[in-house]
């Protein structure tokens, strides 16, 4: 999907050549410390941010030069660090807003909203304010606006931040269903490094803008690059 990007602000390179795939019907990690450049890479993938060099491809079509919304037409979604509702509106207008946005009508946009809230297993949140909902409620919403009109692929920026080990639990099971069931192509960034090895086929590891490290489960929890990103290596004043 990325294919040397590199990402510049003013001098300073937040993202260095960086290549990487996501397969359909397959769950993908990114991780990395903080400042890696997790979320300037979910911004390049789907249209907020545009690469300073490098390719974003879908299958073989170029993207890097669309904005957010056609990239979200053409089949890739995402979720936020923070969760971005609507805080007047209910949870159903939140995901129905999205289906309009899509191109959908009101009436097919309301009946995808339930459907989706119900495959989540949280249908009885479709007439909360958003405004109210505890922060886990507020994920999973984030989580449905995303799934509305099933994407191809599905870009989540630390969906467990904040969760307690039962409720990461509950969302690693939802992610896998998200790719098993639905045959979407997932990338998980995430801070908790356990939740991304429980789910995830393959791994890729951002450190300072550049890719130190990719690969499975075991070739990452034996990484020794991956071990001193986490934990620090001796570096001077720096
Ligand atoms: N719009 C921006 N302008 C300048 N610097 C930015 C911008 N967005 C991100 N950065 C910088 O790029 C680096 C990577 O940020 P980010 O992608 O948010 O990291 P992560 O999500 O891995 O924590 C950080 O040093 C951050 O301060
Ligand atoms: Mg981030």
């Amino acid at each position: 999907m990325a294919s040397g990007v590199t990402v510049a602000f003013g001098g300073f390179k937040a993202l260095t050549d960086i290549t990487l795939t996501i397969t359909p019907g397959a769950v993908h990690g990114l991780i990395g410390p903080n400042g890696a450049g997790k979320t300037t890479m979910v911004n390049v993938l789907t249209g907020f941010q545009a690469p300073t060099s490098g390719r974003v491809l879908l299958g073989d079509r170029s993207v890097g030069d669309l904005p957010a919304h056609q990239i979200r037409r053409a089949g890739v979604a995402r979720t936020f660090q923070a969760g971005r509702l609507f805080s007047g509106l209910d949870v159903l207008d939140n995901l129905a807003i999205t289906g309009v946005g899509l191109g959908h009508s009101r009436h097919a946009s309301e009946l995808e909203a339930l459907r989706v809230l119900d495959w989540m297993g949280v249908r009885d949140l479709a007439e909360r304010p958003a405004a109210g909902l505890p922060y886990t409620d507020e994920r999973r919403v984030g989580i449905a606006r995303a799934l509305m009109f099933s994407p191809r692929f599905l870009l989540l920026d630390e969906p467990a931040a904040g969760m307690s080990e039962a409720e990461a639990d509950d969302l690693a099971r939802l992610i896998r269903r998200v790719a098993d069931e639905l045959g979407t192509g997932v990338l998980l960034i995430e801070h908790n490094v356990g939740l991304v090895l429980s789910v995830t086929s393959h791994v890729y590891v951002l450190d300072a803008g550049q890719l130190i490290e990719e690969g499975d489960r075991a070739r990452i929890s034996s990484s020794q690059k991956v071990h001193d990103a986490y934990f620090g290596v001796e570096q001077g004043a720096a």
